[in-house]
């Protein structure tokens, strides 16, 4: 049974975002994956410090001086076969609440741990104002994943606009990732 983590951020329990992850997490259950769900906004997670000069601890021993849940939900990220990233879109970007979970784990992994190399991942990004910065979101999301040797297999838009047929397919893109994930990626990264 493959372990997918569903990365998620939005303050809003019953928005736009959490219709979509809740959408992607029924198709990853009715494939039976095992599944673990993190719900960013609600996890106590501090900005980088930057410490000393600009390099902490972080890129001697991959781990973070400060005290709260990143190290738990790093270790989360270390043990999934595959990991969904979703976040809201705010000002064509990830929600802060991602930044900063991002710049913490992109110092430890890429210049240290090296543990998130080569895992699969399905991006979700949901706009739900104009819908522009969609596809910003989606980039910055990846050029975080990519600085770790990460691989992106999707990358979907969720809008007002496109709701009522995009939840449906959310489904079906959570049934077929566990698919690839048990029989192989059909193409060459
Ligand atoms: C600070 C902030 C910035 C936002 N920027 C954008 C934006 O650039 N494009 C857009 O379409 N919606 C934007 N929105 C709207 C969010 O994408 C909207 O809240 C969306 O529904 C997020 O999902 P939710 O329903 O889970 O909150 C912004 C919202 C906030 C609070």
């Amino acid at each position: 049974m493959k372990k997918v983590v569903v990365i998620w951020s939005s303050p809003n329990q019953d928005g736009l975002t959490a219709s979509a992850k809740n959408q992607i997490i029924h198709g990853l259950s009715e494939a039976g994956a095992e599944m673990k769900e993190i719900p960013l906004n609600r996890k106590k997670l501090e900005h980088c410090r930057a410490c000393g000069n600009g390099w902490g601890t972080c890129n001697k021993t991959g781990s973070c001086v400060i005290r709260d849940d990143f190290a738990e939900i790093y270790q989360e990220l270390k043990e999934a076969d595959g990991i969904v990233w979703i976040s809201a879109v705010y000002w064509s970007d990830m929600t802060e609440c991602f930044k900063a979970f991002f710049d913490r784990l992109r110092r430890c992994d890429a210049t240290c741990n090296h543990s998130l190399t080569e895992k699969r991942c399905v991006l979700v990004a949901c706009a739900g104002g104009t819908g522009r910065g969609t596809l910003e979101c989606l980039t910055q999301l990846e050029r975080g994943l990519t600085h770790m040797g990460m691989r992106v297999y999707d990358r979907i838009s969720v809008v007002r606009y496109n709701r009522d047929y995009i939840l449906p397919v959310l489904d079906e893109a959570g049934k077929t990732y566990v698919d690839r994930l048990e029989n192989g990626f059909d193409m060459y990264y």
